[in-house]
This record gives C-alpha cells, structure tokens and sequence, in this order.
C-alpha cells in the first residue's frame, strides 16, 4: 500500500474511460469494507477506500459525532478538508481525475460535507442514507455536479425531512440532484446497489481517465 496521509485501498481501473470512484464507508467500517460493492457498482473503475481517521468507541469514523445524527461541525469541517486533501494526493500518485464518492451512512455525510466545503474534490457523488452535514452550510457551486440521494423510508437515524433538505439544498447549489427513497431501513439493499450502477452507467468521464 502506498503511503499517503489516509490509510487506504487503491484498485485500478481495469476499462478505460470509467470514472473513478471514491469509496467512504459507514461507522466501524474499513478501507476493505466497501470494495465489494464498488466493483458492485462501478465495474472496471479506479476504487480509492480510505479509512476514516476519527475512532469512536474502537470504530472508525470520518468525524466525531456528539450523538446520534448530532454532529461535532469543527471536526467534520476539519476532517473534510484532510478527506479533500487526501483525494488530491491520490490523485497525483494513482494519476486519477477526481472521483465520485459512493459513501454509505457516515461516509455519505462526509461526501456530502465534501461537496459543501471542497467541491473540486469529487465529480459527483452517491450519497447512500445520507443526512446534512452542516447547520450552517457555505455557499458552494455545485454546477453540473451530479448528485444521487437514496434513502430509506424506514430509516431509523435519517428523517425523512432531513434528506430532502440535504437533496433541496445540494439543488439550490446547482447539483443536478436524483433523489430516491426506497422501501427499506438505514442498511444498504439490493435496490441500493442497482440504482446506483445504473447512475454511475449514465456517468461519462468528461476529461477521459488520464
Ligand atoms: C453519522 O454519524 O454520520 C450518522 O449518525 C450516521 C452513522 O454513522 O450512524
């Protein structure tokens, strides 16, 4: 594994012309966790997985969190911007273009917090049960950015209202946002996994993989 500022997993594209995706996995998960449903999802990608840097309770994390859906802001801002960090030194060492995240749960809130606060760091992005990020989000461009929200409607930790305004205001940004809510819980499901592939299918590399 090369060193780099995140622990991670690095598998090249094995097709030309697919975009890269960025893999950010759930709480307690690992740069291993989500590969399976990378190659799921964006088969012949480039996958970068890192591991989330923040340890709660012995599990990893991307930022520390007060609670349940309440959200240590300082540090995810922070932590955000070491994600973003990272992606750019991935890029110049694997000679990728910047990635669409596919995060699930806390990964997604990263990704999302990504897109807010370091946009150039992702092309688009998947975001699976994700919440908003931030109370008091910056004004970012989001133009031409594709966004994907899927979301449970039995989803014990995301409300429902809150990811429509994570969706409503990605949009006022200028994503072109799709959101989906699916007949399921927090977990991610099969339906998750198709609607996704299709999504990241519709995706073309607009500067082609270098
Ligand atoms: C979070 O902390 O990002 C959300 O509560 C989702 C989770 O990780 O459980």
């Amino acid at each position: 594994m090369t060193e780099l500022s995140h622990l991670h997993r690095f598998v090249s594209a094995s097709e030309p012309g697919k975009p890269p995706i960025l893999l950010l996995h759930g709480t307690g998960g690992d740069e291993d966790d989500l590969l399976p449903l990378g190659r799921a999802v964006a088969p012949g990608s480039a996958l970068l997985s890192p591991r989330g840097k923040v340890l709660e309770n012995g599990m990893s994390r991307f930022f520390r969190r007060l609670a349940e859906g309440v959200f240590d802001e300082v540090d995810l801002r922070h932590r955000a911007n070491e994600l973003a960090d990272f992606v750019a030194e991935a890029q110049e060492t694997y000679g990728i273009d910047p990635p669409i995240g596919v995060g699930f749960s806390n990964g997604a809130n990263i990704a999302a917090a990504l897109l807010l606060l370091r946009p150039e760091a992702l092309s688009g992005a998947a975001l699976l049960r994700a919440m908003v990020p931030l109370s008091e989000p910056p004004v970012a461009d989001l133009q031409d950015k594709p966004v994907l929200i899927l979301s449970g409607a039995a989803d014990p930790i995301v409300p429902a209202a809150n990811a429509g305004r994570l969706a409503k205001l990605l949009a006022s940004a200028g994503a072109g946002v799709e959101h989906r809510t699916l007949p399921v819980g927090h977990g991610l499901s099969q339906p998750d996994v198709l609607i996704t592939k299709e999504w990241i299918g519709r995706r073309s590399v607009a500067s082609g993989s270098r």
